[in-house]
């Protein structure tokens, strides 16, 4: 089988064309899928009207799944491996816990020492218009840095916290931030990762960032402010717009992705995401 792309964008993604990914995919198909990741960052496949079930073992052909232990209020109560995104409202009424996930620049589970591979989100069903996710290609974040600048971020370790915004979980009162640091401890990453199957450097960096190990908040913020909008710069942005049906598979090792509130809140928006795990990375630390 010869894959047919479409490209989505100059800095990143492509279009997996007349592909269904609930039939049976031959392993050199899927080889043909595995390299199409590798160069473009993100696949889109569109019209994919599949169960929970197909999602799921469609992602298992990219590894192993997370059954996501440190997001528990998040994941899907009879499949761990799925990630909710939602602000359809609970069934006593109250606003969902996962309304506002992604709503800043991060590259999945990087606050963990096992970030993830890559992500399949799908979507279920979404606003008229909006509820766009933007992606940055983080090889040309990094490649575009001039060589000082690569020298100095080069050694830096940036720690990395699990939650980013205060939403009062409605139901036990106990703020979703308080848990999710409890669950997940600071992690520092390396601000330079080498992707481990492309060999390239990539800049690892963004939004759940607070400092750099062995300096200051204050010391840090200015270099992370200034490598996170160098890194979203439009150039190297692609924006996706949903439809539904649609999966979106990203390469969270090389990309950042950050999810827009640009639509109606009365408008229904959920997907539900597939984290594939990665290779170890980081380390835990004493304090945040
Ligand atoms: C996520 O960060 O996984 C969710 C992104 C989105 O809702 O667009």
């Amino acid at each position: 089988m010869t894959l047919k792309l479409r490209k989505l964008s100059y800095p990143l993604g492509a279009e997996v064309c007349e592909i269904d990914v609930a039939r049976p995919i031959s392993e050199s198909a899927f080889g043909e899928i595995y390299r199409a990741f590798l160069d473009h960052g993100i696949l889109l496949f569109r019209n994919q009207n599949i169960s929970r079930e197909q999602h799921i073992e469609f992602s298992r052909r990219f590894g192993e799944l997370d059954r996501h232990d440190s997001l528990p209020r998040d994941r899907h109560p009879d499949y761990p491996e799925l990630l909710r995104v939602t602000n359809r409202q609970n069934s006593d009424g109250s606003p969902s816990d996962s309304r506002y996930t992604g709503r800043s620049w991060h590259s999945d589970m990087s606050f963990t020492t096992q970030p993830s591979l890559g992500s399949l989100l799908r979507a279920w069903a979404v606003p008229e218009v909006g509820g766009d996710t933007l992606f940055a290609n983080m090889y040309l974040a990094y490649e575009t840095l001039s060589p000082g600048m690569q020298k100095l971020i080069e050694p830096l370790y940036g720690i990395q916290l699990a939650g980013t915004r205060k939403i009062n979980d409605p139901k036990s009162g106990v703020p979703r931030l308080e848990e999710q640091k409890r669950i997940n401890p600071p992690v520092a990453q390396p601000v330079v990762r080498v992707h481990p199957e492309t060999g390239r450097k990539a800049l690892y960096i963004g939004d759940k960032v607070k400092r750099f190990d062995g300096m200051t908040e204050e010391e840090s913020a200015p270099l992370i402010q200034y490598l996170v909008r160098h890194a979203t710069r439009p150039e190297f942005v692609y924006r996706h717009q949903w439809r539904a049906n649609d999966i979106l598979l990203w390469d969270n090792r090389c990309t950042m992705h950050q999810a827009l509130g640009d639509f109606d809140e009365t408008q229904l928006r959920e997907l539900e995401r597939t984290t594939v795990l990665g290779t170890p990375s980081g380390y835990v630390v004493a304090a945040a």
